[in-house]
C-alpha cells in the first residue's frame, strides 16, 4: 500500500526532540480500514506510515484506540491498558510502534486521565456502595436538601455536570458525557493507578503522550458554585457561542492548583524513560495560556501544551497572532505551547476561516514559522474543507445536542481520502462509519501526488524548511508585530537569525526590511524578495523569509 519509503533513524538521544517538533495527529476512526468494516484501524495506520514519514514530519499522535464504548468515540475509556477490538490488538499496537520507529518517527498516544467511560470497573465499582475501596475514586456528593445538584457546574456537552445514581443515592461529576464520570484526583490512589497504566504504555515503547484535558483534572474539594461570566467576557473558543457553558466563569470546576503537584508526578515518571514527552490539552476561553505557562515552564512539569488559541472560530489575522504572543511572552515566558489549525474536534480551518488555496498554503508557512511545537490534523495537508454531513449520519453526541445551530465535529471526522477512483476514496472496502465526503475525493493523496503544484507538496516544503533552519525549530523570538495585515518577527539560534514576514491579506502591502544584511530564503515556499533598496513588496497571501548575513 505504501509507495513512499523514507528511513530517517530513529534516535532517543535527543530529550529535547519535542521542541519545535511537527506531530501529526491520526484519528485512528477515520484514517485507513484494513479490515473492511468501514472503520479505520491499527494495521491501516501502520499500512500508511510510509506516507506520514514523507511529510517529513517528528511524530504521530494517535487519537484514543483504547477498549471503549465509543459513546465520545474512544475519549470515554473502559480499558486504559487494551486496544479495542474494533481497532485491533496489543500486538497490532506493538506493529504501529515498530512501524513508526522504523520511519524514524516517534509515537505519542492520547491519555484521557480527566474521566472514564462509566463502564470502567473502576466506575462500576465505585458506584456500588459508599464504603468499598474504590468509593472516593470518582467525584461524588450527596444533593442539596431540596435533591438538585451540590452546584451549578455546567457539561460542556450540555446540560449539568451531575448525574443521579439512584444506588448510592448521590451525584456523580462529569464535565462531558454523563458516560465519562470524572476521576478524582485528590484521591492518591487513582493518581497512583493513573501513572500505573501510563507507565504500561511507556514500557511498551511509546515516546510520549496527548493528554486529554489536562486542566481537568482536579475539581474544587469544596465544590463551591462558578461565577457568572458577563456577556463580554464570553468567549467561544472551547465551546459553541450557543452552548450556555460559556456562560460561566469555570473557577471552581478545573484549573485547581492542586493540578500542578499531579503534573510533576506524571513528568518525573516521564522523566524514567529515553526521550519521551507529552503535549497538555489545556481547554480553557479565558486563562489557556497562562496555564501553558504554568504547566511548562521549567524542567518539573510537562513538556508542551496544547493552545486552542489558533483554534478560535474567528479567522487568524496578524493583529491576533502578534496579540497571542504578547500574552504569551508575558504570562508563559519559558512555556512552550503546541500550535494547531485544525484537530478533531474543530471545524477544518480551511472552511472555518473559508481560506483560498493560497491563503491556506500561507498559513502552513505562517505555522511553520512560529515559536512553538505543531500539531497537524490528518487530511490538513489535503486542504480538506469540512464536510457536510447529513442530520441522519451524524455521529458526535456534542452534534446531535446542539444541530442545527452547532453541527457537532463530525464534519471534521470523515474519513481520510487517499485515492480518487475508489467510492470511499481507499479508506474502506466496507461502508464507512461516516460517509466519504465527494468534494473530498478530488483531493485524494494519489491525486495530489500526480500534481505537483497542489498543496500537499507545499506542506512537505514548509516541514522541510522548518527543519532546514534550528532558528525555527529551537529557537527564540524578538517579538511577534503586526503591521497592518503583516505579520512579522524574528528567530534566533545559536547565531542564525531569520526574518520572517507574512501577508495575512488579499491586498499587497509594501514594508522595509530590518536593519541588517539579508539574503532570502524559502523561495520554493513562494517568498518574495525586497528590492535592492530593502524594500519589501509582499503580494496577497505572499510571505518573505530571509536570513541574516554575520
Ligand atoms: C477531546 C474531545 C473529547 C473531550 C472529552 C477533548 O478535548 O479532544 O474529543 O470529547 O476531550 O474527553
Ligand atoms: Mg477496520
Amino acid at each position: 500500500m505504501d509507495a513512499i519509503d523514507m528511513h530517517k533513524p530513529y534516535d532517543t538521544t535527543d530529550k529535547d526532540w519535542w521542541r519545535g517538533a511537527v506531530i501529526y495527529q491520526i484519528y485512528p476512526r477515520s484514517f485507513q480500514d484494513s479490515n473492511g468494516d468501514g472503520i479505520g484501524d491499527l494495521i491501516g495506520i501502520s499500512q500508511r506510515m510510509g506516507y506520514i514519514a514523507s511529510l517529513g514530519v517528528d511524530a504521530i499522535w494517535i487519537s484514543p484506540f483504547f477498549t471503549s464504548p465509543m459513546k465520545d468515540f474512544g475519549y470515554d475509556v473502559s480499558d486504559y491498558c487494551d486496544v479495542d477490538p474494533m481497532f485491533g490488538t496489543l500486538a497490532d499496537f506493538d506493529v504501529v510502534v515498530e512501524a513508526a520507529h522504523q520511519h524514524g518517527l516517534k509515537v505519542m498516544i492520547d491519555l484521557v486521565l480527566s474521566h472514564t467511560s462509566d463502564q470502567h470497573p473502576w466506575f462500576q465499582e465505585s458506584k456500588s456502595g459508599r464504603t468499598n475501596p474504590k468509593s472516593d475514586w470518582y467525584v461524588w456528593s450527596d444533593p442539596k436538601p431540596d435533591g438538585t445538584p451540590p452546584n451549578n457546574w455546567l457539561s460542556i456537552f450540555g446540560g449539568p455536570a451531575w448525574q443521579w445514581d439512584a444506588g448510592r443515592e448521590q451525584y456523580y461529576l462529569h464535565n462531558f458525557l454523563v458516560e465519562q464520570p470524572d476521576l478524582n484526583f485528590h484521591n492518591d490512589d487513582v493518581q497512583d493507578a493513573i501513572l500505573a497504566t501510563t507507565r504500561f504504555w511507556l514500557d511498551r515503547g511509546v515516546d510520549g503522550f496527548r493528554l486529554d484535558t489536562i486542566n481537568f483534572y482536579y475539581a474544587d474539594k469544596e465544590l463551591r458554585d462558578n461565577p457568572a461570566l458577563p456577556p463580554e467576557r464570553r468567549n467561544a473558543n472551547i465551546a459553541p457561542s450557543v452552548n450556555p457553558y460559556n456562560h460561566q466563569e469555570h473557577l471552581y470546576s478545573k484549573n485547581q492548583p492542586e493540578n500542578i503537584g499531579f503534573l510533576k508526578r506524571f513528568r518525573a515518571l516521564l522523566d524514567e524513560y529515553p526521550a519521551s514527552s507529552c503535549v497538555g490539552e489545556v481547554g480553557d476561553a479565558q486563562r489557556g495560556l497562562e496555564l501553558l505557562g504554568q504547566y511548562t515552564s521549567g524542567p518539573e512539569m510537562v513538556h508542551m501544551c496544547y493552545a486552542f488559541e489558533f483554534l478560535a472560530k474567528t479567522k487568524l489575522d496578524a493583529t491576533r497572532v502578534a496579540q497571542v504572543f504578547e500574552e504569551l511572552d508575558r504570562v508563559a515566558k519559558d512555556g512552550w505551547p503546541c500550535w494547531a489549525f485544525s484537530n478533531h474536534d474543530v471545524q477544518r480551518h480551511a472552511s472555518r476561516w473559508d481560506l483560498t488555496p493560497q491563503a491556506q498554503r500561507l498559513f502552513a508557512t505562517m505555522i511553520m514559522c512560529l515559536r512553538g511545537s505543531v500539531c497537524m490534523y490528518q487530511g490538513e495537508e489535503l486542504g480538506l474543507p469540512e464536510a457536510d454531513v447529513a442530520f441522519e449520519d451524524l455521529q458526535d453526541p456534542y452534534g446531535i445536542a446542539f444541530w442545527p445551530e452547532f453541527k457537532g465535529r463530525d464534519g471534521c471526522r470523515t474519513p481520510m481520502v487517499w485515492e480518487p477512483s475508489n467510492q470511499n476514496g481507499g479508506f474502506s472496502d466496507g461502508f464507512p462509519w461516516l460517509p466519504v465526503s465527494h468534494d473530498h475525493l478530488n483531493r485524494s493523496v494519489k491525486a495530489q501526488e500526480e500534481e505537483p503544484s497542489a498543496i500537499l507538496h507545499h506542506y512537505r516544503r514548509a516541514i522541510a524548511f522548518r527543519k532546514e533552519y534550528p532558528a525555527l525549530v529551537k529557537g527564540d523570538h524578538g517579538g511577534v508585530f503586526a503591521h497592518g495585515d503583516v505579520l512579522e518577527f524574528t528567530r534566533e539560534y545559536q547565531g542564525q537569525t531569520l526574518f520572517c514576514a507574512f501577508n495575512l491579506s488579499d491586498t499587497p502591502s509594501l514594508h522595509g526590511m530590518p536593519a541588517g544584511d539579508w539574503v532570502t530564503i524559502g523561495h520554493e515556499l513562494g517568498g518574495a524578495t525586497p528590492s535592492p533598496d530593502y524594500k519589501l513588496h509582499l503580494g496577497p497571501w505572499q510571505a518573505c523569509l530571509a536570513l541574516k548575513q554575520e
